[in-house]
């Protein structure tokens, strides 16, 4: 850690936390009472303020909104059974961040910046973080190009926020999920391995389509032959398969997810042997078939660890063995909310307390 960041703060003069109903929090529509802002402004992060949440002023030529140098990150921070807050893992979404921002060519932001100006504001909101089972508090970091000019090249001025928002589980039922073999999330040398905002605008139809179809998710596969898994909506995607937990390789055009890198190193643990490599879309729908398929979800910070109820291929659906007769999902799940919860040693150092 380097010096202090020096962050103005102006805190709200009625906070919205006693009407806010934590019974029913929609997944991002509940923003807490404030919000962390900052400018990059000639070469250098400066103004780094904490406001009241609301809306903000930019110029309709920001090259964020025309060409789409904007990216994000998602975090969450839980409170403990003893009352203690602490953020799950955030040092490794601040290096995800700055690759990112690299392949935007946008600015880098020091770990040590990132990791504080989380701080700050999660701890000013610290009351807004939930205590029921499976609830936390998400935490959005982004960033975004805010020169007015419509040349398309880099912007030179850009601004970081942080908002924050209490959650509830993401998903509440196994999910239906149909293997997309027409429509692409990402090609080798794409984005596909940034938070870029424009991979979550590009998935937007086809998971519409797969909704209108009576799907709740879409898995991803390879740019160039549909053969191959890639990802699951906005999550990791891994498998039970044959005792081994098999997932897709971490590169180039998948998210390198924070919770998969969690339950692959809990898995390995639990003496669970772990192949991360290139998953045919064959070899899962064989297993499906075969009852060697023995658990199949998606890793995320929203999603957490979401069942994948059915897996189908070219109109044909299979579906998976009961999600409580899962014995991996149940057991690393139960592992990952006792170490989040604060309820079990943390041995890896994965909660920054706050
Ligand atoms: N893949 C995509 C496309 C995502 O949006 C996410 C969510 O952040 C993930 C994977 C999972 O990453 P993490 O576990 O770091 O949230
Ligand atoms: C996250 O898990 O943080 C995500 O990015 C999912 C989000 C797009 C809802």
């Amino acid at each position: 850690m380097t010096e202090t960041l020096d962050i103005k703060i102006t805190k709200t003069n009625k906070s919205r936390l006693e009407e806010t109903d934590f019974s029913n929090l929609v997944f991002g529509r509940t923003f807490t009472d404030h919000m962390l802002v900052a400018d990059y402004i000639d070469g250098d992060w400066k103004n780094f303020e904490i406001v009241p949440y609301g809306h903000i002023l930019v110029s309709p030529a920001i090259s964020s909104l025309h060409y789409g140098q904007s990216f994000f990150e998602g975090i969450k921070a839980y409170k403990h059974t003893d009352g203690k807050v602490s953020i799950f893992r955030p040092d490794k979404n601040a290096a995800r961040f700055n690759k990112s921002a690299e392949r935007l060519c946008m600015p880098t932001l020091p770990e040590d910046v990132f990791l504080q100006s989380l701080a700050a504001v999660v701890d000013i909101d610290r009351d807004w973080v939930p205590a029921q089972p499976g609830h936390s508090l998400y935490i959005r970091p982004f960033m975004f190009a805010t020169d007015q000019f419509l040349g398309v090249q880099p912007s030179k001025n850009y601004k970081y926020m942080v908002l924050l928002c209490p959650v509830g589980p993401y998903f509440s039922k196994p999910l239906r999920v149909k293997v997309e073999t027409y429509y692409t999330r990402a090609a080798e040398g794409g984005m596909g391995y940034a938070k870029s905002s424009g991979n979550y605008g590009g998935s937007m139809l086809p998971a519409r389509k797969a909704t209108e179809e009576g799907f709740d998710q879409l898995i991803w596969t390879d740019a160039k032959e549909h053969k191959y898994v890639e990802e699951m909506g906005a999550a990791n995607v891994m498998f039970v398969l044959d005792g081994k937990l098999v997932t897709p390789l971490a590169q180039n055009t998948i998210l390198d997810g924070v919770t998969r890198d969690t339950v692959i190193t809990l898995a390995r643990e639990m003496g669970v042997p772990v192949e991360e490599r290139k998953v045919a879309v064959a070899e899962i729908i064989e297993g499906a078939k075969n009852g060697k398929l023995t658990d199949a979800f998606g890793a995320g910070t929203a999603a957490t660890i979401a069942p994948v109820g059915s897996i189908s291929l070219n109109g044909e659906e299979y579906t998976l063995i009961d999600p409580k007769e899962r014995e991996f999902s149940q057991k690393v799940l139960r592992q990952l909310d006792a170490i989040r919860y604060g309820n079990v040693p943390d041995t890896h150092g994965w909660n920054y307390l706050v």
